[in-house]
């Protein structure tokens, strides 16, 4: 069985008190925080930066953050998250000018690097760069917004990035990102992803009521 991991994006958290529901999401299991980064100029929507990683760690949080890029440029931001904290930073190749170069700025700071395909864009942009890569990202929704439906064509796509990742030999995790619940996360999960992002899902499942408020749909994911 693969190495299975649950990051829960925050972007559906209640941002009013963010530690907080981020705490809970990882006592109730959770593996790594997904933290969405949109520039309103990328994508049409506009979210949060690294002073939020950065007090996130100040609030004790130890678990992998996972800062997905959603902006152009790229460059300065990788640094700037970084510094705040980041263990993983993965970027979409069109928003980079020089796509080696961004990698090779992730992995020279120690960080894990990896490119996130939206739904029409070519893994092709992998042909050169396995060797830098720590994580492949598959976009099932258009990136911009949660809550929206899992696109089905993503299955193709992760089982396409599955044959390159077992072909390079590395140990190169494969996330799935949009529309991921409990009802299809096993689907997903058997075309290849070992890494389930999931926002709505999770964030709308808490009980207020209940210490463990998020173990109804991460145990049954
Ligand atoms: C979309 C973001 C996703 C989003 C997923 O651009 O990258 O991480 O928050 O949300 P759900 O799980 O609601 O589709
Ligand atoms: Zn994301």
């Amino acid at each position: 069985m693969r190495d299975y991991k649950i990051a829960p994006s925050i972007l559906s958290a209640n941002f009013a008190c963010l530690g907080q529901e981020v705490d809970d999401v990882l006592a109730s299991g959770a593996d790594m925080i997904h933290f969405d980064v949109m520039d309103n100029h990328y994508v049409p929507n506009l979210t949060i930066g690294p002073m939020v990683c950065e007090a996130l760690r100040k609030h004790g949080v130890s678990a992998p953050i996972d800062c997905h890029l959603m902006v152009t440029p790229v460059d300065q931001l990788i640094g700037d998250f970084i510094d705040a904290g980041a263990d993983y930073v993965t970027f979409h190749p069109e928003a980079s000018q020089h796509i080696d170069r961004s990698l090779q700025l992730i992995k020279s700071r120690g960080c894990k690097a990896g490119l996130v395909f939206n739904p029409a864009t070519s893994l092709a942009y992998l042909d050169y760069v396995m060797d830098k890569i720590d994580m492949i990202l598959i976009m099932s929704v258009n990136p911009g917004f949660g809550g929206q439906s899992f696109i089905p064509a993503a299955l193709d796509k992760l089982r396409e990035a599955r044959r390159r990742i077992d072909a390079s030999g590395r140990p190169i995790r494969l996330e799935v990102d949009g529309g991921v619940s409990a009802d299809n996360i096993a689907e997903i999960a058997a075309a290849g992803a070992d890494t389930f992002v999931s926002g709505s899902s999770i964030f709308k499942a808490r009980n207020l009521e209940d210490a463990n408020r998020y173990d109804g749909i991460l145990g049954r994911m």
